[in-house]
């Protein structure tokens, strides 16, 4: 599925279902003034002027409000869809609104629908900077196209309601230019195809994605990216002294995969930076020895969420072609209990050469991802950023709508901060400071996979980690609350959210600037 963007009239445009944004302009002194729809045409304005008049409809961000042959218009209906407050209109909120108005369309099998760009001639000055057209165009088509996602693909009923078509409707006479719009509309595409791709991996079952699926579904992205994709296993892992990788994937009849993806920029900027992607690709944690309970189980097949934002990450670098070299490492392995697999008590030798005294079999993705990382290192990574499902304990500290931020570097960090504004998702920062270490330091060898207790559970991982990235510049990105969306949204189907791909991407693409 992709985004047409045209510009045109609203009002003589034929579709069968047009959107129009609309915000609540209510503020301190002014108590309830009826909401502003974002939009020049007072033939559309008509149209909606007596539903609006009801006080009815608020605009609250998410709220929608349908209309029926719209008179003048010739749309088949009008949806007016809430931005909320006026005061905090940001191209968040147009993310929000478009994914809104494109899960309706669905949930009533309308497979086409129109979006009016929001005029900001509509808006006082004040408001205006914060709608500046690149940004407001590739929020809109990122909010369209992750709407259109949905997670019943094994469904024998899939009522298979995707979209045929989304325009993206721009006025003509757009005082600010069309190549803005344009440049926006493209990168939208790119992102949300990216997003779309990783949720499509996530949402795989275990016994489908398999280690070596991973590595296949990879290599056929990068062959169709240009990217170069290299899938290893056991023996490459034997090659490389990856004992803490192996010691998690010897209890699975699935074999582990090490995948390699790198994009060479056809003109590097100066400066030799190189870019390392790290992702944790559990297929399925079951625990290993240190089971986990049943209840919820299932859900872990998600655990391989940050390997799929890394993936799907190289996809849109590979489109966006930033001027850095970036290489990603992607360690996908399957935790299970058997016969042959690790246990607690034992003690992993890393890659590195840091021995690991193994207090929980659960805590898995910090070792794969301690020989993911050094291995980065070897390779020539000078700055490393890492994605995972890695700790329950971040979700107990954030809750669903924060991931957690790690990092050993001010200025990295902030990088990544600024990023994560630029793409419109929430991180929140964690300590990482040496005071820590304590918490994993182990009688038996150099360090231990968990705490001795369950508090601060997810710097204690992230502790772990830092212990394999040593001095270089580094970002770790604990997602376990936000990879996967349990509540209903507006905007946004339940399950894998595809979170942290535009992120990073963002974060590759300032540190090629
Ligand atoms: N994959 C889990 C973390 C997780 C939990 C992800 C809930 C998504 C939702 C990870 O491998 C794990 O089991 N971590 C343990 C660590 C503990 C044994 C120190 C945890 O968080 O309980
Ligand atoms: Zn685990
Ligand atoms: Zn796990």
């Amino acid at each position: 599925m992709s985004t047409q963007l045209l510009f045109a009239d609203a009002d003589s445009f034929v579709t069968p279902l047009l959107t129009v944004f609309a915000v609540d302009i209510a503020s301190g002194t002014d108590a309830n003034p009826l909401p502003t729809l974002l939009t020049t045409s007072d033939v559309l304005s008509d149209a909606a002027s007596t539903v609006l008049a009801s006080g009815e409809f608020k605009a609250a961000r998410g709220e929608t409000l349908l209309l029926h042959r719209p008179e003048g218009l010739k749309a088949d209906r009008l949806l007016i869809v809430g931005l909320g407050n006026v005061k905090k209109l940001s191209p968040d909120e147009l993310r929000i609104g478009s994914g809104t108005a494109v899960r309706f369309a669905k949930s009533k099998s309308i497979r086409s629908v129109a979006i009016l760009f929001p005029e900001d001639r509509a808006l006082s000055d004040e408001h205006l900077e914060s709608l500046d057209c690149m940004p407001s165009a590739r929020s809109l088509v990122e909010g369209a196209l992750l709407a259109d996602f949905d997670p019943d693909t094994y469904r024998s009923d899939r009522k298979d309601r995707s979209m045929e078509g989304i325009t993206i409707l721009a006025p003509a006479q757009q005082k600010v230019t069309q190549d803005e719009i344009r440049e926006g509309h493209t990168e939208g595409m790119i992102f949300a195809a990216a997003q779309n791709f990783t949720r499509s991996l996530v949402n795989e079952p275990g016994n489908v994605l398999t280690p070596t699926e991973l590595g296949k579904r990879t290599a056929t992205m990068c062959r169709a990216a240009g990217l170069s994709c290299e899938v290893h296993s056991t023996a490459k892992l034997k090659e490389l002294g990856m004992g803490a990788f192996l010691g998690v994937a010897q209890g699975s009849a699935e074999p582990p995969a090490l995948i390699v993806m790198r994009y060479t920029p056809a003109q590097p900027a100066p400066g030799g930076k190189i870019a390392a992607l790290v992702g944790k690709g559990i297929t399925f944690d079951t625990g290993g020895i240190s089971i986990k309970p049943a209840d919820g189980m299932d859900k872990m097949k998600y655990d391989m969420a940050g390997a799929g934002a890394m993936i799907g990450a190289m996809q849109a670098i590979a489109a966006l072609k930033p001027r850095i070299e970036v290489i990603s490492v992607i360690c996908s392995a399957e935790n299970m209990p058997s016969g042959t697999a690790y246990k607690p008590g034992d003690v992993l030798t890393a890659m590195s050469g840091k021995t690991i005294e193994i207090m929980n079999t659960d805590a898995e993705g910090r070792l794969v991802l301690a020989d993911g990382l050094h291995y980065a290192k070897t390779l020539g990574a000078t700055h490393l950023i890492d994605a995972a499902t890695l700790t329950g304990a971040v979700v107990v500290a954030l809750g669903k709508l924060n991931s957690g931020l790690f990092s050993n570097d001010e200025e990295t960090c902030a990088h990544f901060h600024q990023a994560a504004r630029t793409a419109g998702e929430h991180f929140w920062r964690m300590p990482c400071t040496d005071d820590y270490r304590e918490l994993i330091k182990s009688s038996i060898a150099d360090i231990m996979n968990t705490g001795r207790d369950r508090w601060g559970g997810s710097i204690t991982a992230a502790m772990f980690l830092k212990e394999f990235v040593g001095e270089t510049p580094w970002v770790h990105l604990d997602i376990a609350g936000q990879a996967w969306i349990d509540e209903h949204h507006t905007e946004i189907a339940k399950g894998p959210s595809g979170v942290a791909v535009r992120s990073i991407v963002e974060w590759v693409r300032a540190l090629a600037a």
